[in-house]
């Protein structure tokens, strides 16, 4: 069996990113044998400046006959001044719509090799392995009606029963094989949507007497997750809630260059480094490939269902990072860093060693 990888490189760091990851799938690919066909195609600025449009047929046609999709990064200045409708984020939204992605799962491990990288102190950092579950294909981002005139301008925040009965069951099925700890996020204190989205979770839960259900109002949760974040295990919360909580514990991390991420529908799934196209590092080889490494070790977990490849992948991240190895934005200050490819050398190098020792990131 043949396995189709489209692969969108995108913007910014994007391409340098992409290709290491790429680099490591096939690497991969010739210790396993397994066979991957990859096929590039543009996305984002990129597609703009081609095309006009952020996202052709023909990449979206690609990314439906698919085993899975690797993104890099998209958006950047360049394209800033560009209505809404055209500018290269709405790529990823349009594909997150079309193939009904709407699992997205961001596992936030703290490395202990990495603990002093962290703007936060160690000792409240120490064993950190929060999961946070965000709803992807609904919500403030998608709703309507929607717009901006000079006088107003409006969104709408809803959610149906499905939507997020759905959603849940992906976050309790997760916490059952975890540590049986949910906390729902929302703020029902203020909004209808969320006073629904919380019964909703509730009435699921029943399906899962075994994991344990907490209500946390999003304020708080942003509050919580720097004061103690081991209080968390799986964070379920909507879409905007979520890519606001997903990027402060991807930075509990050290840094958000180590967090991968997995959007998973029923047919399609895409993998991609949540840090964005960093524009101001592009080209110097600068940039941390990890989060998307640790991206294609979540590909082989839930699309090829091979874990104990993820983990040969993540224990190689683990060593490399043990040795000492940096880059720059996990370097303390007075550290040497090495670059994008040196450091995916060495990950790649590790990975050929064949570790033995049974390590998992995420469960998930
Ligand atoms: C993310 C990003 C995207 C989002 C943008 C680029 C549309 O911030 O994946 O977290 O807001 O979902
Ligand atoms: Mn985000």
């Amino acid at each position: 069996m043949v396995f189709k990888i489209i692969v969108l490189e995108g913007d910014g760091i994007g391409p340098e990113i992409a290709d290491s990851a790429i680099r490591l799938l096939n690497i991969v690919g010739a210790e396993e044998e397994l066979k991957f066909k990859v096929v590039n195609k543009p996305i984002g600025g990129k597609s703009i400046d081609q095309f006009g449009i952020p996202l052709t047929d023909n990449t979206l046609e690609e990314c439906l006959s698919s085993s899975a999709i690797f993104l890099g990064a998209v958006g950047g200045p360049k394209w800033d001044g560009l209505p809404h409708e055209i500018k290269p984020e709405q790529a990823l939204l349009k594909l997150r719509k079309e193939l009904k992605l709407y699992s997205n799962l961001r596992p936030a491990r703290v490395y202990n090799s990495l603990l002093a990288a962290s703007s936060l102190k160690p000792e409240i950092l120490k064993d950190v392995d929060i999961l946070v579950v965000r709803e992807l294909t609904g919500g403030i981002y998608f709703g309507e009606p929607r717009g901006i005139t000079n006088e107003r301008g409006w969104n709408t925040l809803e959610y149906s029963f499905e939507e997020v009965q759905r959603i849940s069951r992906v976050a309790f099925k997760i916490a059952e094989k975890r540590k049986k700890h949910l906390v729902s996020v929302h703020k029902s204190n203020v909004l209808e949507s969320s006073q629904f989205w919380k019964d909703i979770v509730h009435t699921t839960s029943k399906e899962f007497p075994s994991v344990n259900l907490v209500d946390m109002y999003v304020d708080n949760a942003a509050m919580q997750l720097v004061r103690d974040p081991r209080q968390f295990d799986v964070i379920l919360t909507q879409n905007l809630f979520g890519d606001i909580l997903s990027d402060i514990s991807g930075m509990i991390t050290g840094s958000l260059g180590m967090l991968p991420s997995a959007s998973i529908g029923e047919k399609y799934a895409m993998y991609e480094p949540v840090h964005g196209s960093a524009p101001d590092i592009v080209g110097k080889n600068l940039a941390n490939p990890i989060a998307g490494i640790a991206s294609i070790a979540m590909m082989f977990e839930h699309s090829f269902h091979l874990p104990v490849i993820a983990n040969k992948i993540y224990l190689a991240i683990d060593r490399v990072l043990d040795n000492g190895k940096r880059t720059k934005d996990i370097a303390t200050k007075d550290d040497k860093f090495v670059s994008t490819t040196e450091i995916t050398d060495l990950i790649i190098e590790q990975y050929k060693i064949q570790p033995q020792k049974n390590f998992l990131m995420t469960s998930a």
